[in-house]
């Protein structure tokens, strides 16, 4: 595991964003695992803005979301086939047919879980996976206990997300009790796992979940296991991390973030002369 510390909360998804458009312009046929949820809004402008103004270049990727509500159709508001919509497909040149989120409303959920799989296996596996992290330490609707072996399956939401999202929904009364969510195994079969954490109350459980011991109480743990996962905080989200002055050491001195490195104080994503510097 990787770890990167950025000075906030816009440079952490700059340096997200970066990773994928590199990844996009390295292999244009990529698959990207790809997340909901706050965090990840700052990451899909920036992957717009880079299509907008750069050209960044969707249209031979094929995207597998995490997660879904059950009993949520893709035309609902806080279904999060409508939030990927808004936020990144229907802003760039992605083919609407090369994006996938399991279907909340599937008449057969268990179907619909093994079909999922079968659709990421068959698409070559995931290139590069982005994460978020729940409070209590969940990918996607991996919640406490779940194995680290497990695959596409219904998932119950634990009360900390209930009330993590409730606010979405006008209420926890309002949320669907369960979802259909990759598994903690799936996610570890991707090739390369990109984790943005941002804010305070991400600190504890980023802490346990990068130098805390291993274990299905906290689904993040298991990236501990994975051969190429990078994760990347602001100072707030870092601020419980042990080693915090030894990941920086790292992100100054490696070679491979050298192009990746710029001092925060002249580094602006929204300048629009570091764009073709950022993407080379
Ligand atoms: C949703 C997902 C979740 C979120 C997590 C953090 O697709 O994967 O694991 O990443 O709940 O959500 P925010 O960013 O809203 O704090």
């Amino acid at each position: 595991m990787e770890v990167v510390i950025q000075p906030n909360a816009s440079a952490a998804a700059d340096l997200v964003a970066q990773i994928i458009a590199r990844e996009l312009r390295a292999n244009p046929r990529a698959v990207l695992g790809l997340a909901t949820g706050g965090t990840m809004e700052s990451v899909y402008d920036r992957l717009v803005r880079l299509h907008r103004e750069t050209g960044l270049d969707f249209s031979g990727c094929r995207t597998f979301n995490l997660d879904e509500y059950i009993g949520l159709s893709g035309n609902h508001l806080n279904s999060y086939r409508h939030y990927m919509n808004q936020h990144l497909f229907r802003q760039v040149n992605i083919d609407l047919r090369h994006t996938h989120l399991p279907d909340g409303v599937a008449v057969d959920l268990e179907k619909e879980c093994a079909d999922y799989e079968r659709l990421i296996t068959q698409a070559g596996g995931i290139d590069l996976q982005l994460l978020g992290i729940g409070r209590n330490g969940h990918l996607g609707f991996n919640e406490p206990l779940s194995a680290f072996r497990s695959r596409t399956r219904i998932s119950t939401l634990s009360p900390e997300t209930i009330e993590q999202n409730a606010g979405l929904f006008g209420g926890p009364e309002n949320m669907p009790r369960r979802a259909i969510t990759m598994g903690v195994g799936t996610i570890l079969d991707g090739r390369r796992c990109v984790l943005l954490a941002t804010g305070p109350d991400k600190a504890a459980i980023l802490a346990q979940a990068v130098e805390g011991p291993i274990t299905s109480m906290i689904s993040a743990t298991a990236l501990q296991l994975h051969p190429h996962c990078t994760v990347i905080a602001d100072e707030a989200a870092g601020s419980r991390l042990k080693k915090a002055d030894y990941y920086r050491t790292i992100f100054n001195h490696d070679p491979k973030w050298e192009k990746f490195r710029q001092p925060a104080d002249n580094f602006s994503f929204y300048q629009p002369s570091s764009l073709p510097e950022m993407i080379k």
